[in-house]
């Protein structure tokens, strides 16, 4: 997850006032760094660890729209797309200030994307039966090895040696699981792609799993247009917030959503399930620098025309609070309704806890948002309500396994559980 800071801040309230000045003159070396502390030019971290900045300018402009403050609904609201410095970026970030960077995409603008007619589609109730086959596969001892590995990287930061050196693990290690899982029955039903998906402007690849059922490899037409795609989400980026060189195990965010449905994907394969439509994992790199990895993925596939029958994002999946009830959250802003409704179902069945409604407050923003904007049906789902978020934590070098017992490898489970039947229920028709 994103951000978490309600207020808007004076920061904020400066940009406004001195990006037209930039914009007007157009000078790249209009410099914005009287804005901010400037801990990111101190040097000494890349003597400690070979993970400097060397590649790194803090002073490039980017393209960003801010996220309007405590917004409702379910199209997301944004503010119109300023200029900032990289430098100005984090310390929005850092003060909760959150936006989507678009300078990849100039010209994003979701209200054209939802000016396409875009399918809406039906969800039935839910009445898998292989799913209970699935379930008993999942194992907590898998994810938490996984996690241990993945929290170990000093930092998961996408413009670091570091966060590129993670993606990169966790491409081998869904190859892994492939070789050692995928059956020749298997492949011979399924196509099973996996993709280091990459980005312009940064070191960290995304890494995304696609299984293509071979009958719909035979139609003369566009298979993506004739097949719609179920997606499942988290991003396997982490940040600190004080400065992204910094130590960030990330292990709740979002480290636990990445082992959520990594866990989801072995325990599909090993029992061998052939979709009858096309299903997809997505793993997004660069969340926490405005969604780059999930707005790059989600417009090529309006661009290449591909349907999304649903999209669900698990984005921290470990913490439930001293004293509050455990529950799963489902987000309701920027979601889509029918899907949202049908996660509840899908939770009602298969998992022994109850949902809570919740809603992301002040800018905070999460990959399912990229999906909804262009016009896609998604949905979110979270540790619990919002209050009861990790968020004393997230972005700081104690997102770790042992920061507290309130990080709970059973709570991850139960969204496994839930990553396996979204999976399988929607990709079974
Ligand atoms: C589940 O319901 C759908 C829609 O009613 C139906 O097409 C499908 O065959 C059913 N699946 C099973 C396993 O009963
Ligand atoms: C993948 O498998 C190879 C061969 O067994 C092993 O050396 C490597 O450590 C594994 N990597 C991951 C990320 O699982
Ligand atoms: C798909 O095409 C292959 C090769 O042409 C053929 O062997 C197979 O039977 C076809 N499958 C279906 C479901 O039509």
């Amino acid at each position: 997850m994103f951000t978490l800071t309600i207020k808007r801040t004076a920061l904020f309230a400066a940009l406004h006032i001195l990006v037209p000045l930039v914009l007007a003159t157009s000078e790249s070396q209009v410099s914005l760094s009287s804005l901010s502390s400037n801990s990111y030019n101190q040097p000494h971290l890349s003597s400690t660890f070979d993970n400097g900045y060397d590649d790194v300018d803090f002073d490039e402009p980017r393209l960003v729209r801010f996220i309007v403050e405590d917004w409702h609904g379910d199209a997301v609201m944004l503010e119109e797309p300023v200029w900032v410095t990289e430098r100005v970026k984090l310390d929005s970030k850092r003060t909760g200030d959150g936006y989507i960077d678009i300078t990849e995409h100039p010209n994003y603008n979701p209200s054209r994307y939802s000016a396409a007619p875009s399918p809406t589609h039906v969800y039935h109730p839910p009445n898998s039966t292989i799913v209970p086959q699935i379930l008993p596969l999942l194992s907590t001892q898998e994810q938490r090895s996984n996690l241990e590995i993945f929290t170990s990287f000093h930092t998961r930061y996408y413009k670091s040696k570091t966060g590129h050196a993670s993606s990169r693990w966790l491409y081998q290690r869904v190859l892994n699981y492939t070789s050692e899982y995928a059956t020749d029955a298997l492949r011979e039903a399924v196509g099973i792609e996996l993709v280091l998906y990459e980005h312009k402007g940064f070191k960290q690849e995304s890494v995304i799993i696609r299984l293509i059922p071979r009958r719909s490899l035979n139609s003369s037409e566009s298979v993506e247009r004739l097949h719609e795609i179920t997606i499942i989400g988290a991003h396997c980026d982490s940040i600190n917030n004080e400065n992204p060189f910094y130590r960030s195990p990330g292990a709740d965010d979002d480290g636990s959503g990445t082992i959520t449905i990594l866990e989801a994907y072995r325990a599909i394969l090993q029992n061998g399930y052939v979709p009858l439509s096309p299903l997809e994992f997505h793993f997004y790199a660069a969340e926490e620098g405005g969604l780059l990895g999930s707005l790059d993925i989600s417009d090529a596939y309006v661009k290449a025309g591909k349907d999304v029958r649903g999209m669900i994002e698990f984005d921290m999946t470990a913490w439930v609070a001293a004293g509050r009830p455990e529950e799963i959250g489902v987000v309701m802003n920027g979601a889509d309704l029918a899907l949202s409704k049908y996660t509840k179902l899908l939770i009602e069945k298969y998992l022994d806890i109850p949902w809570i409604e919740t809603r992301y407050p002040g800018r905070a923003a999460s990959d399912y948002m990229a999906w909804t904007m262009a016009g896609y049906q998604s949905s979110h789902v979270l540790e619990g309500a919002w209050e009861g978020v990790n968020n004393g934590n997230h972005h700081q070098v104690t997102d770790s396994i042992d920061v507290s017992p309130e990080f709970s490898f059973e709570h991850i489970m139960r969204f496994t559980r839930l990553a396996v039947a979204f999976a399988v229920e929607l990709s079974s028709y």
